[in-house]
């Protein structure tokens, strides 16, 4: 379980420092030492190659800029690389370099405390399904990669919270208050510094983490028809929200990030389970009305979820509850598959629970987008069950456990898939803010300080198409 140790990288102009906390259990010591051993002598490499390369980069000077140099020994895997990091050893088995710095710099305006930080007195704000806002604000602001001078970043972060409106009465996040909100910090940002205006925001980030991203509202045929606002539209968003058609609310630059699962939470979870039996053969538990037409008329799940519970909810290996309740990742940890069929949107954040808990999820969820589908590979750790077969799905999963359940079993416990997908207070390498950066280093022809040819710092980087995983 390395992965939760924390572990701080900062860098301070060339000087490296690891923090990491200390923990009296001998199994994390171990794994600790390990991981200190590793990035000591990583980062001793990175910092012999710095030196080596700015070296280089001093004697070349008027040689043309440097450029992608980007390869891979794997097919499936796509790798973010600089040529001079290209170490064997520091490749990782999937191709990845995680131990390198990632090439680029990110501003994070200061906004009054109106657009972000006051909703965390209510506390549900940091920590529920949406709280990917608030997460990636953290660990930005934590990062080496924010800097002060907005004159040498080449991304600005924009932090507006938009998913804490709880409604009293209901007690769902309201949206109604989310366009305007965005507009305002905009108008602020705008009318504060040079830097929105120069380009209209195309290298400006936000963060839309709720059902249908940044059209901002739960329904998908209200949301469509409301569609992006203009003022997002040359933004690049990063979103829970994706589908691989053509979409009015992804018709923007954007990243499919996970929803915000707590670290925390994940880390109890698993230290609680301690027997480490997989009892439960198929796992479902939420919302599943009996009839999906509720109130207003609108179908939930296009009555996937109810089709689930009239089929499967007297078959004695599936363990179905319509009730949420706060231990529920208990009983994902004794888990076999669990069922992530799509609510009013595709995306759930049992995905990310199932792959932390080492629960195979099972997607239902026609066209799905999954977050960081070029660094994950869901084909090898998830069942995907189209819409129209769902009354097959018991079929299906013995046939998955009968042939080739340890080898999904195996691959899914791969840390990296976890780390992936889990947002830290302090960035970790491979960690969900880790995979947004290193999608953003993917778009620097964005950046309006790319673009104007400002001092190269950084090397050009192209991502290797290939492992594109989900398969239909
Ligand atoms: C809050 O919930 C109530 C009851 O469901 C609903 O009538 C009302 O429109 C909601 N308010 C907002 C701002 O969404
Ligand atoms: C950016 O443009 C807006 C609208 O045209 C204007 O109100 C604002 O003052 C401009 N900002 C700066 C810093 O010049
Ligand atoms: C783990 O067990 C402790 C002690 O029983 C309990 O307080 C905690 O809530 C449990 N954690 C989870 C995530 O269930
Ligand atoms: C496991 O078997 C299922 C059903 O035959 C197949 O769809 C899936 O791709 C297989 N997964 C892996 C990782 O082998």
């Amino acid at each position: 379980m390395s992965e939760f140790n924390r572990l701080r990288i900062s860098k301070n102009r060339g000087f490296y420092n690891v923090k990491m906390n200390h923990n009296t259990n001998i199994n994390h010591k171990k794994s600790y030492s390990y991981l200190y051993r590793y990035f000591k002598w990583v980062l001793w490499i990175s910092f012999s190659l710095y030196f080596f390369t700015s070296f280089l980069l001093t004697i070349n000077n008027n040689i043309k800029p440097i450029t992608i140099i980007s390869t891979s020994t794997n097919p499936s895997s796509s790798v973010i690389s600089r040529a001079l990091f290209e170490e064997p050893q520091l490749i990782s088995s999937k191709g990845i370099t995680e131990s390198e710095t990632l090439p680029l710099k990110v501003y994070i305006y200061d906004l009054p405390s109106k657009y972000n930080s006051d909703w965390l007195t209510n506390r549900r704000c940091s920590n529920h399904l949406f709280a990917s806002e608030v997460a990636t604000h953290k660990a930005l602001m934590n990062s080496d990669v924010r800097t002060l001078n907005p004159n040498e970043a080449d991304f600005f972060f924009v932090p507006v919270y938009v998913s804490c409106n709880f409604n009293t009465s209901n007690g769902f996040p309201s949206l109604s208050h989310a366009r305007p909100l965005i507009q305002s910090a905009i108008q602020f940002v705008s009318e504060s510094a040079p830097f929105w205006n120069r380009s209209m925001g195309q290298d400006h980030v936000f963060v839309a983490s709720h059902d249908y991203g940044a059209c901002f509202h739960p329904l998908e045929d209200i949301a469509i028809e409301a569609g992006i606002p203009d003022f997002l539209k040359k933004s690049i968003i990063l979103q829970t929200f994706g589908v691989r058609f053509r979409h009015p609310c992804q018709e923007v630059e954007n990243i499919v990030i996970p929803p915000y699962v707590s670290p925390k939470k994940i880390h109890s979870t698993l230290q609680n389970a301690t027997h480490g039996k997989r009892d439960i053969f198929a796992f479902f538990r939420g919302k599943m009305e009996l009839h999906p037409k509720n109130i207003n008329g609108r179908i939930y799940s296009k009555g996937i979820r109810t089709k689930i519970w009239k089929k499967f909810s007297r078959n004695r290996k599936f363990y179905l509850k319509r009730h949420r309740y706060d231990g529920y990742q208990s009983e994902i940890v004794r888990s076999v598959f669990c069922l992530c069929p799509l609510g009013w949107a595709p995306w759930s954040p049992r995905l990310v629970e199932s792959v932390a808990l080492g629960c195979i999820p099972v997607i239902i969820a026609d066209n799905i987008r999954l977050p960081y589908s070029d660094k994950i590979q869901w084909s090898k750790i998830s069942l995907t069950i189209p819409e129209k077969d769902v009354h097959k799905m018991g079929t299906i999963l013995e046939h998955v456990a009968a042939t080739n359940l340890t080898r999904i079993q195996k691959n899914l416990w791969d840390p990296s898939n976890q780390r992936a997908l889990l947002f830290n207070e302090y960035i970790q390498q491979g960690d969900a803010t880790w995979q947004v950066l290193r999608s953003l280093s993917n778009m620097l022809h964005l950046s309006h300080r790319q673009s104007e040819g400002a001092q190269p710092n950084h090397v050009v980087t192209r991502e290797i198409e290939g492992g594109l995983v989900e398969d239909s």
